[in-house]
C-alpha cells in the first residue's frame, strides 16, 4: 500500500532483532504510526486490542508472534504456552489458527523453519490478495457502484486486501468505480479504515450509515456488494463483520449480486456449517463509547448511549451460503457450494 508516497505493509517482521512491526490501526485515520513489538506476548496483545485487525493481517501477525516465541525460547513448555496464548486472542478469523499451526509445526523442526514459515504465511497472504484483485476486477463494469462493509482492504491483510482489491484493480484499469462505505458500527472500520484507504488511492466514495444500504439498494443505486470473510465453512456459509448478514438479505431481495472475497486460508473445511463458527463477543464499551479527535485535535472519548444502559456486542455474524452469489478467491470465483472441491 502507498501511504504519503511510500510503500508499506500492514504487518512485517525483522529477523535481525526479532521485532514485529505494524501500522497502528487504532490510531487511524487520525494518526499514521508504526509500532514495533519485541516478543510474542506484545504481538499477541496487539492482536487482542486490534492494533492489527482483519483476518489476513491477524493471521500474519499471529504467525510472526509464534515465530518470535521460538526465537525467544525453544523450550517445549514455553512454545506450547505461547501457542495457546496467541490462539486465545481472537476466536473467529480462522487465518489466525492456520498461521499458528503452520509456524508451530515448522518450529518443531527448527527455529529458522518457524521464521521462514511465518514469512511464507505473510507472503502467501499478499500474493493471494493480489490475485483476488485480478479475478474480482473481471466482475466490475465501467462506473460500477459497489457497496462494502467493514474493512477488507490493505489494512485487513498484509497488502492489497480482498473485498477492496478488485476495486483497486478496476480503478487502475480506468473503470472509475464508486464505493458505498458502510460505517460499520460499533468500531467503525468502514468509516475510519476503508474510507482512509480509499482516500489514499483517490477512489470516489461516500461513507453511509449502516442502516442506509437497503435504501440505496432499493433505489437501484448499488450494482454489486463485495465483502470480506473471517471464516468460511465447508458448506459455503460465511462469517464476517456484524451487519454483513443484513446486507446480504437486502441485496438478495433486490437482486443485487453479493460477492465475498477471501483467500483459501479463510476456508475452514473442518467446520461443516456456519453454526459451528465461534462468534467473538467484544466489550460493550466499543458500542457505548466512541473515541476521536475534538475540534482542537485532542483525542477524547464520548458516551453514546443512555448512562446506565448496557450493550451487547457480537463482532461477527454468519451469512448463509444461499445468499452469496460467488466467492472470489486466489484460485478463481466459485459458488459457495463449489469451494470444497476447489480449495486446499
Ligand atoms: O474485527 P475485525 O476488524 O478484525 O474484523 C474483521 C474484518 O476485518 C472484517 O470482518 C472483514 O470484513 C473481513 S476480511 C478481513
Amino acid at each position: 500500500m502507498i501511504v504519503n508516497g511510500k510503500h508499506y505493509k500492514t504487518v512485517w517482521y525483522s529477523s535481525e532483532d526479532n521485532l514485529v512491526y505494524m501500522i497502528d490501526q487504532v490510531k487511524l485515520p487520525f494518526k499514521f504510526e508504526i509500532i514495533s513489538f519485541k516478543n510474542y506476548v506484545e504481538t499477541a496483545e496487539a492482536i487482542r486490542t486490534m492494533i492489527v485487525r482483519g483476518a489476513g493481517a491477524i493471521g500474519a501477525a499471529a504467525g510472526f508472534a509464534m515465530a518470535q516465541a521460538f526465537v525467544e525460547n525453544r523450550d517445549e513448555d514455553f512454545v506450547n504456552k505461547a501457542k495457546e496464548y496467541i490462539s486465545s486472542t481472537r476466536p473467529t478469523a480462522v487465518n489466525l489458527f492456520y498461521a499458528v499451526e503452520k509456524v508451530y509445526a515448522a518450529g518443531m523442526v527448527s527455529t529458522l523453519e518457524a521464521v521462514n514459515a511465518a514469512v511464507e504465511v505473510a507472503e502467501e497472504d499478499e500474493e493471494n490478495c493480489r490475485r483476488i484483485g485480478e479475478y474480482g476486477n473481471s466482475l466490475i463494469g465501467e462506473n460500477y457502484r459497489i457497496l462494502t462493509h467493514c474493512n477488507a482492504g490493505w489494512l485487513a491483510f498484509v497488502d492489497y486486501g480482498t473485498a477492496l482489491a478488485p476495486v483497486y484493480v478496476a480503478n487502475e484499469n480506468g473503470k472509475n468505480p464508486f464505493v458505498f462505505v458502510d460505517e460499520t458500527r460499533p468500531r467503525g472500520q468502514g468509516a475510519r479504515l476503508t474510507a482512509w484507504e480509499l482516500n489514499q488511492s483517490s477512489i470516489n466514495h461516500r461513507v453511509i450509515a449502516d442502516n442506509a444500504a437497503a435504501f440505496y439498494m432499493s433505489g437501484g443505486r448499488i450494482d454489486m456488494v463485495i465483502v470480506g470473510a473471517d471464516r468460511i465453512a465447508a458448506n459455503g456459509d460465511v462469517a464476517n463483520k456484524i451487519g454483513t448478514l443484513e446486507k446480504a438479505i437486502a441485496a438478495n431481495y433486490y437482486g443485487i449480486p453479493f460477492y465475498v472475497a477471501a483467500p483459501s486460508s479463510t476456508f475452514d473445511r473442518n467446520c461443516t456449517s456456519g453454526k459451528e463458527i465461534i462468534i467473538e463477543e467484544r466489550d460493550e464499551r466499543e458500542l457505548l463509547y466512541h473515541t476521536g479527535p475534538d475540534r482542537t485535535g485532542q483525542m477524547v472519548e464520548i458516551q453514546l448511549a443512555s448512562p446506565g444502559s448496557h450493550g451487547l456486542n457480537p463482532a461477527f455474524d454468519v451469512t448463509p451460503a444461499e445468499l452469496i452469489t460467488g466467492i472470489i478467491t486466489e484460485k478463481g470465483i466459485f459458488k459457495p457450494n463449489q469451494l470444497l472441491d476447489n480449495l486446499k
